[in-house]
């Protein structure tokens, strides 16, 4: 036992899986509380991610794609907000009551689909000013995400050009206002007409309807020699044909998992990368959204027991993220 006080309950009300499979897994159950090692933080949930992932992990292929043999009852949920319930002994950076955020993925003591969720402390970080819970919530996987494709991937520079590709969606939003903040030249490739005002109105200096909009000749218009650089969140044809706009010797990077896999013209560099988290990354984000006003986009909050329901919202168009509310 590392917990420095025993600010928290034995057993907590999650969203808990006693298999893989589909919607009907998700239950509500009374599970035992996760107990925080050293280096890890007790978190009081109060707001957890939908993930575009989920389904994928609740049918068991995160378990399968990491090797890992799951624990049940399994708990959903790769991010979310909260108050700090316990620290184990050699968390310095956080204490029992700060607000923080925090993801983690494939987390043996479970997700965030729950009254409480155990985390590395350097997955964790003090909530940035100005966000609700439920902002911070759905913030974190990905956030890390979008900076890490424009920063560590992309290594995109001011005044550089950069297409955001499925940019009125989870990464996307927050994509687009993160280049904007590194001093690059965003176009927004956006969902629909509501899409590209929301990506407008994000500060995206040039936006166009990936489904409808002939992308391609507003590209030209935008970037005459070509994209510099491109962050890709939806694959398909309408992607590998809007890639086109790159320019020769172009970058394009993409999160695993985007599907189907973008194809790029002959040329242009295409990396896939995964957002991972850590205390470097973690603050690099608080710190770029902090500098500024910032918004995090959510579209739906549903109560936990409505997890299914959440799930399949997903599914629908929407813009920026879905959040399940526990607290
Ligand atoms: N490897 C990693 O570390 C990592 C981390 C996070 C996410 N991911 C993966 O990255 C992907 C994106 O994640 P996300 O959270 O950003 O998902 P998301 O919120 O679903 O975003 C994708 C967006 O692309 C839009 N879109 C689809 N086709 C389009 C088109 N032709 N033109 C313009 N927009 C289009 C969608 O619009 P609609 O609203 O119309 O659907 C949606 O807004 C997912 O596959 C996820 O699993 C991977």
């Amino acid at each position: 036992m590392t917990q420095t006080k025993q600010a928290k309950e034995s057993t907590m009300r999650a969203i808990a899986l006693d298999r893989f499979g589909g919607p009907e897994t998700l239950k509500v159950q009374t599970i035992p509380t996760p107990e925080p090692d050293a280096d890890e933080i007790l978190i009081h949930v109060e707001s957890a991610g939908v993930g575009a992932w989920d389904p994928f992990e609740r049918e068991g292929g995160f378990v399968e794609v990491l090797g890992q043999t799951p624990n049940f009852p399994y708990v959903l949920g790769t991010d979310g907000a909260g108050t700090v319930a316990a620290v184990g002994e050699d968390v310095k950076e956080l204490k029992e009551g700060d607000r923080v955020y925090a993801a983690e993925l494939g987390n043996p003591k479970g997700g965030f689909y729950a009254e409480y969720a155990v985390v590395k402390a350097d997955n964790a970080a003090l909530m940035p000013s100005g966000l609700s819970m439920d902002q911070a919530a759905v913030l974190p996987s990905d956030g890390l995400t979008a900076l890490r494709g424009l920063e560590d991937v992309l290594s995109l520079e001011a005044n550089e050009s950069v297409m955001i590709f499925g940019a009125s969606g989870g990464i996307g939003h927050l994509a687009v206002q993160l280049a904007k903040r590194l001093g690059a030249r965003v176009f927004a490739v956006a969902s629909g007409e509501d899409g590209v005002s929301f990506v407008k109105r994000l500060g995206a200096d040039a936006a166009v309807d990936g489904r409808s909009d002939n992308v391609l000749d507003v590209a030209r218009d935008f970037a005459p020699d070509g994209i510099d650089a491109a962050l890709v969140t939806a694959g398909g044809e309408a992607t590998d044909r809007a890639l086109a706009a790159l320019r020769p010797g172009g970058r394009v990077a993409y999160p695993n998992g985007v599907m189907p896999e973008p194809k790029a013209p002959k040329g242009v560099n295409t990396k896939a990368y995964d957002g991972e988290g850590g205390r470097e990354a973690i603050d690099r984000l608080n710190e770029l959204i902090e500098a500024g006003p910032f918004e995090v986009h959510v579209h739906q909050v549903f109560p936990l027991e409505q997890a299914a329901e959440a799930q399949a919202a997903l599914e629908e168009h929407h813009l920026g993220k879905i959040a399940l509310r526990v607290g």
